[in-house]
């Protein structure tokens, strides 16, 4: 098959939808791999890396017009619109529910979009999400680490402590995938945790792993009133499949907590779980102060890390990508994680989230497969 490789153009993006090694095991299968001029870059990936496991490196146009394939991070921006062709295979991260003119562009130009977000496994997770929130939920306490640092407007607490003094208190609210990543942080320096979560299951498990090291607390407004106050870090980190984040610490708790703690507010990407996360963040500028407290509201903390995103990507899309390359088109259908990937099949809407969200006929990809690709 040939496959494209594009350089992403959204900013701050410095995501690369595949690893060099990536390639390799592509070409070594005799695939034609097409990278665009410095798609690598942001990565550390130079054009000479791609070019020694066998790509080509070519222009923008030519990535696009060759390849049957084409594989990036996020969702096409405007200008690449008119570069996707019919029955062309789109495999990146698409978000497309809230994105009218995204969707409609890519049903005009008739795009197989298969989007990562979408993507379930029998267990009903979402594997292709997962490395992204472990990323995060690593990088939360990193970051909390260093805001709380006096001269990054912090309180001038070091999380680990020192003997003879008390170990700072990261509060971590949600023991998903970003929750147990940071709280493998929070513990690895040393740093007080208490973890709140609405399933027992998870906190049983936070419980067994950490012997007693970690607090576990049930999610109740009444609990969270009453450890927030106590928090030097607070990491966001609930999620409720399909809904917005609900907002569990209000303003008022935030009011108790101390001057220079830190909140940071990973789920701001669902609209975040901190009524003061009232607003997004950029990497450029990650913090803004509200009564006192830093609040960092990043929706892509990834992006500051790409190299480590990249691999960590590359590792759960690689399997997939040569799924569709060795089987061909057909492999999307029988399939059942790529299946519930497709949102959109060459002019239909394929996922019934996303139809439903926009007001778009669904499609079920099964009745596009019976009628249309039997030639496939
Ligand atoms: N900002 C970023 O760059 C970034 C990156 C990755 C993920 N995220 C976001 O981080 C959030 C968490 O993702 P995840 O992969 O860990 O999800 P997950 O599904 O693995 O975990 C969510 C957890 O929230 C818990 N939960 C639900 N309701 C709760 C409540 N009322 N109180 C406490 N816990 C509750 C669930 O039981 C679950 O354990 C999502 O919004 C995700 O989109 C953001």
């Amino acid at each position: 098959m040939k496959i494209g490789i594009v350089k992403e153009i959204k900013p701050q993006e410095n995501r690369v939808g595949m690893t060099p090694l990536g390639v390799k095991s592509l070409t070594q299968q005799g695939h034609k791999v097409f990278v665009e001029v410095c798609a690598g870059e942001g990565s550390g990936y130079s054009n000479e890396e791609y070019r020694d496991v066998g790509a080509e490196i070519v222009e923008r146009e030519d990535a696009f017009n060759n390849s049957e394939l084409i594989i990036k991070v996020k969702e096409p921006l405007p200008e690449e619109y008119s570069l996707l062709q019919s029955n062309q295979i789109l495999f990146t991260y698409l978000h497309l529910a809230p994105a009218r003119q995204l969707t409609e562009a890519l049903l005009d130009r008739e795009v197989i979009g298969i989007a990562y977000e979408t993507m379930r496994d029998s267990l009903g997770r979402l594997p292709l999400l997962t490395p992204m929130s472990q990323v995060a939920g690593r990088m939360s306490i990193q970051i909390g680490a260093q805001f709380l640092e006096r001269f990054y407007g912090g309180e001038g607490v070091l999380l680990g402590g020192v003997p003879g003094v008390s170990a700072g208190h990261v509060v971590v609210i949600g023991a998903g995938v970003v929750g147990t990543n940071a709280i493998a942080m929070a513990v690895g320096l040393g740093a007080r945790v208490t973890v709140f979560d609405v399933s027992l299951e998870k906190l049983n498990a936070i419980d067994e792993l950490y012997k007693g090291r970690v607090l576990t607390m049930v999610s109740t407004a009444e609990n969270l009133a009453d450890i927030v106050p106590t928090a030097d870090l607070l990491v966001g980190a609930v999620l409720i499949p399909g809904a917005r984040a609900p907002q569990l610490v209000t303003e008022s708790m935030v009011k108790t907590m101390r001057k220079g703690s830190v909140i940071v507010d990973v789920a701001i990407d669902q609209g975040g779980i901190v009524e003061t996360c009232d607003r997004l963040t950029t990497h450029a500028e990650p913090v803004y102060l509200r009564h006192g407290v830093v609040h960092y509201a990043v929706p892509n903390m990834p992006g500051a890390v790409p190299r480590t995103s990249t691999i960590a990507l590359t590792n759960v899309t690689l399997p997939f990508v040569k799924k569709i390359a060795n089987e061909g088109l057909r492999v999307v259908g029988e399939d059942p994680m790529l299946s519930s990937g497709v949102n959109l099949f060459s002019g239909y809407v394929t996922n019934q989230q996303v139809a439903d969200a926009l007001s778009i006929p669904y499609t079920p990809l099964t009745r596009i497969f019976e009628k249309k690709l039997l030639s496939v």
